[in-house]
């Protein structure tokens, strides 16, 4: 297994150049299912998750080549309209798949994603959503087994409760190749569901309302494959702008490029700007020039364009640099805090309650040997690495690698002392 090595205590300078986003990607990728023809997709990141979700791709017929930096996807010979568990279970945005091989093949035969590292993460919008448009789901040994009428689902309409990024996209997929109107209220408005709709538009998808809570779409006979480019990571370019705010050197600015910050949404931005860091928004560009002080700053997680639950246990790093006590509430996922008895063998003060942590800020972290859970939990432990004193060991990194794109080469150019090692988990403790 690989871990991340980091000496804290070295300063963060200079610029980062923001990847593409990972979520935004997993969703085009699906999109490219639907036409009978080639598709190029331009700024798709080297990541696990791209990596899994082209595997699932390939199951159907699919021919996925990566070509520099983006995707060639040929899905003339898509007709085998499965998602296998081994590859669902790996990564929930298979279940993209469930729209995409019904709009595309009138059936589809895909897994069940099953737990999730926090807790429970339903499908039921996706399955209730897809049978008021038409489609007969059943549920057999572990698979959600669908079907359309001849010629692609009805349509109809349906009203997303809660607003669901994935149940937005998988509604869509289906419904772009029906056979009448459909109208989806309470739609996401993420930036990556709006690009999304972009593409399909593209495609000649005949959509109205992209970016607001009714989208109305009206079922074509075929969609076109075409070239289109993703969008820059807003996830990824929050997490810097923490790190940067954290580990830079107060007073002097540090430069993030490449990137779409209005993608981030206004209550980020605010709550950040409140902590004292100063941050400077360009078209394409962030500088945030780190504080002397960080303010504590309480956040309450929402959807777009509300605080990013997958920004929140960044957040709790910022917090235990920040000079008093403060919250981080999830009212996205009430169970999102397995980073923080990690946090706290680097020396965090916090306490969870319900989906609330306090953090008490103020104390100095120290390296330790802690281990990733999720995607954003493991960030958040590279972040804390950075300002502890000593070293710190994050272990099983495969979490990091699904949405990370080469962070620690990134992070070094910018002076971060941060090194991939490979490690035995198992290995007998050593004696002295
Ligand atoms: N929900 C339901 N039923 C459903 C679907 C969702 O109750 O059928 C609830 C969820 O439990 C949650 C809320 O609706 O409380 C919103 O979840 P959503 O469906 O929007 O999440 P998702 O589509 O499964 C995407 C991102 C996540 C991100 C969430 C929230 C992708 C591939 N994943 O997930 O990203 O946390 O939106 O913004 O786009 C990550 O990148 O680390 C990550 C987990």
């Amino acid at each position: 297994m690989e871990k991340l090595v980091i000496k804290g205590g070295h300063p963060l300078r200079g610029t980062l150049a923001i990847s593409a986003s990972k979520n935004a990607a997993l969703s085009l990728m699906a999109a490219a299912v639907l036409p009978q023809g080639v598709t190029h997709l331009a700024r798709i990141p080297k990541l696990r998750d791209i990596t899994t979700f082209s595997h699932v791709l390939r199951i159907t017929g699919a021919a996925v080549t990566r070509k520099d930096t983006g995707l060639q996807i040929d899905a003339t010979r898509v007709g085998f309209p499965e998602a296998p568990y081994e590859l669902v279970k790996k990564m929930r945005a298979s279940f993209y798949m469930l729209g995409a091989l019904l709009g595309r093949c009138g059936r589809a035969r895909v897994s069940l994603p099953g737990g999730c590292a926090w807790g429970p993460r339903p499908v039921n919008l996706h399955l209730e959503g897809l049978a008021a448009l038409g489609a007969q789901i059943d549920l057999e040994e572990g698979y959600v087994v669908a079907q359309t009428p001849r010629g692609g689902v009805s349509g109809g309409s349906y009203r997303l409760e809660p607003s669901s990024v994935g149940a937005t996209i998988n509604l869509l997929l289906a419904a772009s190749l029906g056979r009448g109107g459909t109208r989806i209220e309470n739609a996401a408005i993420e930036p990556d569901v709006v690009v999304f709709c972009e593409m399909l538009s593209a495609m000649g998808a005949r959509l109205a309302g992209i970016g607001t809570r009714t989208i109305e779409i009206e079922g074509v006979q075929e969609l076109k494959a075409i070239n289109f480019s993703n969008c820059p990571d807003r996830i990824e370019l929050g997490t810097f702008m923490i790190a940067a705010a954290i580990a830079g050197v107060p007073g002097q600015p540090v430069r993030l490029t490449h990137a779409h910050p209005d993608h981030l949404g206004e209550q980020f931005i605010a709550a950040f700007k409140e902590t004292g860091a100063g941050c400077a928004i360009a078209d394409n560009e962030v500088i945030v020039t780190p504080p002397e002080s960080i303010n504590p700053v309480s956040i309450e997680t929402a959807i777009y364009p509300g605080f990013p639950t997958d920004l929140q246990a960044q957040w709790t790093v910022l917090l235990a640099c920040a000079n008093g006590k403060a919250t981080v509430t999830d009212q996205v996922y009430g169970d999102r805090f397995n980073h923080i008895p990690e946090l706290a063998r680097l020396g965090l003060r916090a306490n969870v309650v319900g989906n609330q942590v306090t953090v008490y800020g103020g104390s100095q972290l120290s390296g330790a040997r802690v281990m990733s859970t999720d995607l954003r939990a493991s960030v958040s432990l590279v972040l804390a690495g950075m300002i502890a004193q000593g070293t710190t060991h994050v272990g099983r990194i495969y979490h990091l690698d699904r949405g990370y794109e080469h962070l620690e080469k990134k992070l070094s150019q910018c002076g971060i002392d941060i090194r991939r090692e490979q490690y035995d988990e198992f290995a007998a403790p050593q004696q002295n």
